[in-house]
């Protein structure tokens, strides 16, 4: 179940091009399990049919204040507090003024007066209209007041201009919904992730390689930035797309993925590797394709150090997360790796069992924390994973504070 799960999202539609784009956000949040109400201004109605956003949201469509057969339906003040979050999308010039100081001339400008709920805007016009000192105050304003702005895109527009006043993607719309809804209890954290595989080259065009496809590691990425970390991937190969909101930085090998997790370690506040790094590599890779031979081909390989140790010895009050994917004795390997790796909490998963470790959406883990304690899942979501394991980073959070601030050497240790 994600986050916009039976939530109410009251949409308002104004009057710009870039209206037409919320058929695609009313079917996105659809998706997303919201009740998705929709009003719109009068301007808006040229743009895109009431009918065709009222049989997307399966719910009727508020235009009109004074209809009363709209207001017998659903109110003016039912929608206003129906409303765990409201957006505007897209957000007129318009409609930025007038929420700016309180006009309520229409529905969409009514409602956003009589309202409790969380705001956001998504402003859609030519770059001269966004880039106009009394469109920057009043978004300012509004943000001010909490609202929360979500910056439009950069491009062509359709007025034949270039630069910024594209209406947000409805994708980002939804993610933005998804982490106004959520409870910020990871802000301040800096959070880096390693995921997916890693490639050993075996020469020019071949390669050893793992099954991991980086899901985990992304779907942790995506709730920690939702949560209100800022996150850094550091990611192997992998064919998945950058959550929204998370920096990415791309490798192949082990060893490119290991330098740079620890020249990314000064910065983090926490470690999640959720990678498969390779722990051997062919040791001598040809330069070249090795031509075929009818006696087959023999590999030498030899050992990738591992890295989490070292850090460890120098983690601070950061905290350091690791993962155990086993094909036996789950709970005793898992074990002995948070303490070789000296880990604050480890994720043990068993890849033999259906529904569990690579490739798949989901996952069956345990979690063991250094305290010892440990605790067995069902098989769940691997977005709900990532939840689970970002509830204990709180925990331990809660627990262990941070002593200093990320980058900084601690204070405790340079004494000691
Ligand atoms: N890991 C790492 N760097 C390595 C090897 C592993 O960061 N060179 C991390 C993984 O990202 C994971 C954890 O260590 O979080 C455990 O990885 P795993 O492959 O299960 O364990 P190994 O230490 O390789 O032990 P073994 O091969 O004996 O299972």
């Amino acid at each position: 179940m994600g986050v916009l799960s039976g939530k109410t999202i009251v949409l308002g539609v104004s009057g710009g091009i870039a209206a037409y784009k919320s058929a695609e956000l009313v079917r996105l949040l659809v998706n997303s399990g919201a009740i998705v109400r929709v009003m719109m201004t009068r301007n808006a109605t040229e743009f895109i049919t009431p009918l065709t956003l009222q049989t997307l949201s399966s719910n009727p469509v508020a235009t009109d204040t004074f209809s009363l057969t709209q207001e017998s339906e659903i109110g003016h003040i039912r929608l206003a507090d129906s409303a765990d979050a409201i957006v505007i999308a897209p957000a007129t010039a318009d409609v930025i003024a007038k929420a700016a100081v309180g006009i309520a001339d229409d529905i969409v400008t009514t409602v956003l007066l009589a309202t409790r709920a969380k705001v956001a805007f998504a402003p859609a016009m030519n770059v001269h209209m966004y880039e106009h000192p009394t469109v920057v105050e009043n978004l300012a304003k509004l943000r001010s007041r909490g609202a929360v702005v979500i910056d439009p895109g950069e491009g062509a527009l359709a007025c034949g201009y270039e630069g910024k006043g594209r209406l947000a993607d409805p994708a980002i719309i939804v993610a933005e919904i998804e982490k106004m809804l959520s409870a910020q209890d990871l802000a301040g954290e800096n959070i880096l992730i390693t995921a997916g595989p890693t490639q050993e080259p075996i020469d020019t065009v071949r390669f050893v390689s793992n099954r991991s496809s980086g899901k985990m590691g992304f779907a942790i990425a995506r709730a920690a930035w939702r949560r209100g970390a800022a996150v850094r991937i550091v990611a192997g190969p992998s064919a998945l797309a950058t959550p929204y909101g998370v920096e990415r930085i791309d490798t192949v090998t082990a060893a490119g993925m290991l330098s740079q997790t620890s020249g990314n370690f000064p910065w983090s506040t926490a470690l999640v590797m959720a990678a498969a790094v390779a722990d051997f590599r062919p040791a001598n890779p040809a330069r070249g394709k090795i031509k075929k031979d009818a006696r087959g081909l023999r590999l030498e390989m030899e050992s990738i150090a591992d890295e989490m140790p070292r850090l460890a010895a120098k983690k601070g009050a950061r905290l350091l997360i690791g993962f155990a994917a086993e094909t036996d004795d789950l709970e005793a390997n898992a074990r002995a790796k948070l303490k070789r790796k000296g880990l604050d909490l480890i994720v043990a998963n068993d890849v033999t069992r259906e529904g569990a470790g690579f490739e798949v959406d989901t996952n069956i883990v345990t979690l063991i924390g250094s305290d010892g304690r440990s605790q067995s899942y069902p098989q769940m979501s691997k977005d709900a994973v990532a939840d689970l394991i970002l509830d204990r980073i709180v925990a331990i959070r809660a627990a262990k504070p941070k002593a200093t601030r990320p980058g900084k050497p601690s204070r405790l240790r340079a004494v000691r």
